[in-house]
């Protein structure tokens, strides 16, 4: 079956609806706040990438850190999608997710000893190394474990990527990486040791990139990288590439998919070098809405009206931490006149905006309102302060819609605890 509208439309008799299902329905069986995310959105915005990196030898390894509820994880390991862990947590989701050892690379700033030992006992397809120190501890754990493990090294090419400065992964002052000039002689070291195999050069230059520039200026680098250790002898099989496209948030442009492909498959397809990337945003960012209820309004003289929700930091982080935008919308406007509206959250902070200064529709207690573009850092980012619980996750297909994470109880916050009187 095919449906008429894939994502997220509107209608006067319905409101807001996902793939056509009314959200009121679907709020109406699970509460609020609940993530709702289309199938059909995941499954093009994957399939959009594939098209576009289809003229090279190519794997996409979804960055799990965007979102890793299992559900999205089995919908596009069915796609073909490899991972990209970031953790040992993240290694175990996805091969709980079905993911082979073969599938995954696995990044991270600060890898335990515990989960460099388990990434080297499963065979991942590459570590992505991040310092000289990463390596030597590699080497003594791939030959304690009688194997060989493969590398890449995550390079520093000190570039701005024009983002927002919390997300920005590539300039020299940033924790990540190893200096690129320094990379040359730290390769040659990894050749002269049995236990390793330099199978690959990696870079990420930050996050929710909307400007070409940074994203050519690191594939030249790490290419031109590539090429010289190939000419040294060494057998690199791959560049990784990385994350980092930025998806429309507001009406500023961004690149898409495709201006992307075009900007680095000429970089990179003169190397013969596959090329990996780990795109998580593009994947999951436009596919989910937050649905939260309006559960006060109240003015200060003089002030602007605040609508507070009853989700906020804890369910969608991004506006507090990063002074992030995302569009708000009534799930069902109300005529009258438009207004200004604080959208708060309800935990104590000040912080915990959703989003300043926005026009909507009049807004009454009970109203409900969904919060656009969360599927990326959104679940993913949440937690429990206040002790409150993870909101709800509903995954909508072409043959209905199912909860894929319930909404966590006291119980669930507790179950950690010594609970003794
Ligand atoms: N690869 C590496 C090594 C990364 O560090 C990241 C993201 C990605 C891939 C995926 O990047 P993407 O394609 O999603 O841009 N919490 C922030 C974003 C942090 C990104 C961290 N690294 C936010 O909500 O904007």
């Amino acid at each position: 079956m095919t449906i008429a509208t894939a994502g997220f439309t509107r209608d006067d008799t319905h409101g807001l609806t996902c793939n056509g299902v009314p959200l009121e329905s679907i709020i109406a069986r699970v509460g609020t706040p609940a993530y709702i995310y289309s199938a059909p959105l995941v499954r093009e915005a994957w399939r959009r990438l594939e098209r576009a990196f289809a003229p090279v030898p190519h794997a996409l390894h979804y960055a799990l850190k965007a979102n890793s509820t299992l559900a999205l994880l089995r919908l596009l390991r069915a796609e073909g999608a490899c991972a990209d862990a970031n953790s040992g947590g993240e290694i175990e989701v996805a091969l709980r997710a079905g993911f082979g050892p073969g599938q995954i690379v696995f990044t991270g700033v600060g890898k335990s000893e515990s989960e460099l030992r388990r990434a080297i006992a499963l065979g991942v397809h590459a570590i992505n190394a991040e310092s000289p120190g990463e390596i030597d501890r590699i080497d003594a754990y791939a030959r304690e474990a009688g194997t060989r493990a493969r590398v890449a090294v995550r390079v520093n090419p000190d570039i701005d990527a024009g983002t927002h400065t919390h997300i920005s992964t590539g300039r020299r002052h940033d924790k990540f990486g190893v200096p690129i000039e320094l990379a040359p002689a730290l390769y040659r070291d990894i050749a002269r040791r049995p236990a390793l195999a330099p199978v690959g050069v990696h870079v990420h230059v930050g996050s929710q990139i909307t400007d070409l520039a940074p994203l050519r200026g690191a594939a030249e680098a790490v290419v031109a990288l590539a090429k010289a250790l190939l000419a040294d002898g060494l057998a690199i099989e791959h560049v990784d590439l990385g994350g980092g496209l930025g998806i429309p948030y507001d009406d500023t442009p961004v690149v898409t998919v495709e201006q992307y492909a075009a900007a680095l498959l000429p970089i990179v397809r003169p190397s013969g070098l596959s090329l990996l990337l780990e795109p998580g945003r593009a994947v999951v960012g436009a596919a989910a809405v937050l649905a939260a209820r309006v559960v006060d309004l109240k003015a200060f003289p003089g002030g602007r009206p605040f609508a507070v929700l009853d989700a906020g930091m804890t369910d969608l982080l991004r506006p507090a931490l990063y002074g992030a935008y995302h569009r708000i919308e009534a799930v069902r406007p109300r005529p009258g006149r438009r207004q200004r509206y604080e959208v708060v959250g309800p935990l104590c902070e000040s912080s915990d905006v959703v989003g300043r200064d926005r026009e909507l529709p009049p807004l009454e207690v009970g109203d409900l309102v969904a919060i656009l573009d969360a599927g990326a850092y959104g679940s993913a980012m949440s937690f429990t302060y206040n002790r409150r619980p993870l909101a709800a996750e509903v995954l909508v297909d072409e043959d209905g819609w199912r909860v894929i994470r319930r909404r966590s109880t006291v119980d669930d916050l507790l179950a950690l605890e010594a609970d003794e009187e």
